[in-house]
């Protein structure tokens, strides 16, 4: 088997580095790098993070190319500390990462990448969307060469995380998910339609602690800090959505999606800003995931990311 070449692109956050674990592990893909975005903290939190996650991972060798700091248009200055932590990981011990980010911008490495290898090349992006928007402004043909771009973000039924209509990565960029929608690359999007149904228990902690006291410690203070809050803000709910690892999913295991064409907009103002609503009857732009198999996911996930 040859490994498929992935570019992954984070905003590392808690299931961002559960999903960065997940991909280095996983023999089907080989991660050429990862850029960073602003999203769950800023974009240089976001790079450090990375390192850090790679590092635990015994996987500092992955370069880390460092993104956008800002939305397209908009100004971002608050971050959802209260889901990721204070840095980002949970209640994870924050540590100086001994490797260093690259110098070469993100979204230069993005379009340096799709033109060495083409279709061979899949684009994961599990934060906001502006590193790719700037890497189609900046080279359209990107849009035709890449063989496939997965993105985290969205909820074409499902209802918003942020809003009653919007999901976070959308809602911390619409304009760069308007531009990306717009562009015809080949995207597969792994909305809330799928991803709020693959829940990590907080019975799962125990178990990584006792797997690995040095990596699953890490990974279940980090953890454990995100399912507290997902069970504040919905009660009941038995754990956190794997909604970044669902994105690497996607790529090693795609037998346990199914997928429908539809033609999603972005809603750019109003009560509804960030949805990324369908219109019947108008050319497909994207495949979106409407089932997973939740069990078979978990299993996976759970198999490889420890
Ligand atoms: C998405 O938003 C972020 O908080 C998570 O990392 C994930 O990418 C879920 O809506
Ligand atoms: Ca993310």
């Amino acid at each position: 088997m040859t490994a498929r070449p992935i570019i992954l692109d984070v905003d590392t956050g808690v299931d961002d580095a559960l999903a960065i674990a997940y991909a280095v592990r996983s023999p089907e893909i080989e991660v050429l790098g990862l850029t960073t975005n602003f999203g769950n903290i800023t974009v240089e939190e976001a790079a450090r993070n990375s390192l850090i996650v790679l590092e635990k991972l015994g996987r500092a060798d992955v370069p880390v190319y460092q993104g956008s700091a800002q939305p397209l248009s908009r100004t971002k200055d608050e971050y959802p500390r209260h889901i990721h932590g204070e840095h980002g990981l949970g209640g994870a011990p924050l540590s100086k990462p001994s490797a260093s980010k690259e110098e070469k911008n993100a979204v230069d490495f993005i379009i340096e990448q799709v033109r060495r290898l083409k279709k061979e090349l899949t684009l994961v992006f599990v934060g906001p969307l502006t590193n790719l928007a700037h890497a189609v402004q900046k080279d359209p043909e990107i849009a035709d060469l890449v063989g496939r771009v997965v993105i985290m973000g969205g909820a074409a039924r499902h209802r918003g995380n942020v809003s009653a209509y919007a999901e976070a990565n959308i809602h911390s960029d619409p304009e760069a998910a308007d531009v990306v929608f717009r562009s015809g690359l080949p995207i597969t999007m792994v909305g809330l339609d799928v991803t709020m149904k693959t829940l990590l228990p907080m019975s799962q902690m125990p178990v990584w602690r006792e797997k690995d006291a040095s990596l699953g410690g890490f990974f279940a203070d980090m953890t454990e800090f995100y399912i507290r809050f997902y069970e504040s803000a919905y009660p009941g709910i038995g754990g956190c959505g794997l909604h970044d690892p669902l994105a690497i999913g996607a790529v090693v295991k795609p037998e346990l999606l199914e997928t429908e064409p539809m033609h999603l907009v972005v809603e750019l103002a109003g009560e509804e800003l960030a949805r990324t609503r369908e219109v019947p009857g108008e050319k497909p732009n994207i495949d979106v995931c409407v089932k997973v198999d939740a069990d078979g996911f978990l299993k996976h996930f759970l198999g490889r990311v420890i």
